[in-house]
């Protein structure tokens, strides 16, 4: 009975507590007793849960008893709460009807907020405001009310006000949900029309689809054709998500609910693709289907070499669960065998490498993350590179072009001058502004994607103080002037520090890692001279002076226990550190390039 089924999406800021309010609704739907009862149960990773940040998402499917007897199927479909990922956020919303907007009362209305909130008018979502933590002394609910009216311009008496973390006015949202949402449209009799939203890797059963049924149906033992690519699958089962997959006979359209087909890799099921039955095909696909490309690259190396095997494993296991993450086998005169590793962004790359490090236990060099740029020869081939190791040789390029993006920085009026000259330096262009409330700007901007990779959000969230948020979408590609900043070490290229930068900031960029450097190479027996250049000319120059005494030499002798203790110390150390030529470098080094001040 598609009247008794609501989809919807809850869409906000990070932090605004998003994870929060799916559990207690979870909670008031009965799927589980108290004992079960886990603080965010929707977010499973352990990193997810440590930063609060919801990359996967995991959908559930609620029975609620409404208050006019009826029982209804709320499928509440989560979505990844960062901005590297909103095309898969975009996709989930396409297969809702609607949306909770949730915002803090006391941050009020934030740059993802409203990013988030276009991604569902485009979607046609009717969209419910809920103003979330009137618990906190700092709720300004009036305030958040205004902003949400006048400057949203959704219906305020639509808005709903609740504490997440106490349980206030939960049951009046679930109940706004039945009342404003509308049911799903689209018809079972039609032939099969299933927009993929998410996929999941399951080690006994292969790739999990999360899908929405638009038109037809689907069960077990149907022959499923996935029309990006046209290869076809057999239906081993079909179900809804409750707390664990729950099986049953067909999905139909309306619902929301899970594929089995015996897929191997999650990277064959891509969010936004069509799902439709190889012997009664739809005509055409569902709209809105795009490739997800990486735009972040960075080489990553085990620190240890005999690693590299565990790394390979980490790695090919990691892409059975995220399909984002791309890798080649990549190789440095400096450190070894390692991989070239493509992210959507810079948190994604994060998060990569906190689970190499974490889950599998593996010390990584990274380095410098490079966007992809496009050189068109002097013989007018044209190459995209994202690796500082394939940089053409300079008398042969033609033309040099770098991505931009649209950056959206919301923020409090009084910041908009560091937040203005912090544009300016990264080399903005086209600046806007307009007040979405009073004392609040959204300061528009093109920007390099590449100056933006680096550290531009910690810097914004430190200019303002933290009350500067961030969105992006990729624009296009624009001309530029790009050389090669390598770093030398005792004479010798370091070529895991090399960097693509533009000619303007080569200098300032080479001094700084030189000054990193320096801070970060031990001082050693000899003295190190630590240089910056373009092709042969040296730009910059630091040097580490030389140990005047041995101070480890008192360490030795004595008792043996200790002295065991001091090796098994210095090895793990060493374990930390990389000897390039006869230069012991500690992985710290490398990551402080990434920094700047
Ligand atoms: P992402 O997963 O990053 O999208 O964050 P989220 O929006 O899911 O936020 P989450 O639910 O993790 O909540 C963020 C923080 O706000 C947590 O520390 C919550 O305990 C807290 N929080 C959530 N709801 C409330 C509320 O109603 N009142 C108060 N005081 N705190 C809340």
């Amino acid at each position: 009975m598609m009247n008794h089924i609501r989809n919807f999406s809850i869409i906000a800021h990070i932090d605004h507590g998003k994870s929060t309010l799916a559990d207690r609704m979870i909670q008031l739907c009965d799927l589980v007793t108290a004992r079960e009862f886990k603080d965010q149960l929707l977010d499973t990773m352990d990193i997810e849960r440590e930063r609060g940040i919801t990359i996967k998402s995991q959908t559930i499917c609620l029975p609620y008893t409404a208050r006019d007897g009826n029982t209804y199927a709320l499928n509440l479909v989560d979505t990844p709460g960062h901005v590297d990922f909103s095309y898969e956020v975009s996709r989930a919303l396409a297969s809702c009807e609607g949306a909770l907007l949730l915002v803090d009362a006391a941050q009020g209305v934030e740059a993802q907020t409203l990013a988030n909130l276009y991604l569902a008018m485009e979607n046609d979502l009717v969209v419910i405001p809920v103003i979330n933590k009137i618990d906190l002394p700092s709720a300004e609910p009036e305030r958040v009310t205004f902003q949400i009216e006048e400057d949203l311009g959704l219906e305020a008496d639509l808005i709903q006000m609740c504490s997440a973390k106490n349980g206030t006015g939960v049951a009046e949202i679930l109940e706004a949900i039945v009342t404003h949402l509308p049911p799903p449209k689209g018809s079972i009799d039609a032939p099969l029309q299933a927009r993929i939203f998410d996929a999941t890797y399951d080690s006994y059963r292969g790739t999990v689809i999360s899908c929405r049924i638009i038109n037809g149906s689907v069960k077990q033992g149907d022959q499923i054709v996935l029309m990006s690519t046209g290869a076809s699958h057999r239906v081993e089962e079909v179900g809804l998500f409750r707390l664990r997959k729950e099986p049953c006979k067909q999905l139909s359209a309306g619902e929301v609910g899970y594929i089995l087909a015996g897929i191997k890799s999650v990277g064959d099921a891509k969010p936004g693709d069509t799902i439709t039955l190889r012997d009664r095909p739809c005509a055409v696909p569902l709209a809105g289907f795009r490739e997800v490309l990486p735009v972040v690259f960075s080489s990553l190396y085990p620190i240890a070499a005999d690693d590299y095997e565990d790394l390979v494993a980490a790695l090919e296991k990691l892409q059975l669960n995220d399909a984002a993450l791309s890798f080649q086998k990549d190789s440095s005169a400096a450190l070894g065998f390692g991989f070239r590793c493509g992210f959507l962004g810079l948190l994604h790359l994060e998060v990569v490498q906190e689970r190499l490090e974490r889950e599998f236990d593996i010390s990584l060099i990274l380095t410098v993350p490079s966007v992809r740029y496009r050189f068109t020869l002097t013989d007018q081939t044209e190459i995209m590179v994202d690796n500082p190791a394939h940089f053409p040789d300079p008398s042969k390029i033609a033309r040099t072009e770098e991505p931009y993006i649209k950056a959206s920085i919301l923020i409090p009026e009084r910041y908009m001058g560091a937040v203005m000259n912090l544009c300016m330096e990264r080399r903005g262009e086209n600046t806007n502004y307009h007040y979405p409330t009073p004392g609040r700007i959204e300061f528009t901007c093109e920007l390099p994607l590449g100056e933006v990779i680096y550290d531009f959000y910690d810097r914004l969230k430190s200019i303002t103080q933290g009350y500067g948020s961030f969105d992006y979408e990729l624009l296009d590609y624009r001309s530029s002037d790009l050389v090669k900043l390598d770093i030398l070490v005792n004479g010798e290229v370091v070529d895991a520090l090399s960097q693509l930068v533009h000619r303007s900031n080569a200098r300032e960029r080479g001094l700084s890692a030189c000054e990193q450097l320096k801070e970060e190479i031990p001082r050693q027996m000899f003295k190190i001279a630590i240089q910056a250049a373009i092709g042969t000319t040296i730009i910059a120059r630091t040097n580490v002076s030389a140990l005047r005494k041995d101070v480890t030499a008192k360490c030795y002798g004595g008792d043996i226990t200790r002295k065991r203790k001091l090796l098994e110390k210095q090895k793990a150390g060493k374990k930390r550190m990389k000897t390039v030529g006869n230069v012991e470098i500690p992985q710290s080094a490398f990551l402080s390039v990434l920094k700047r001040d």
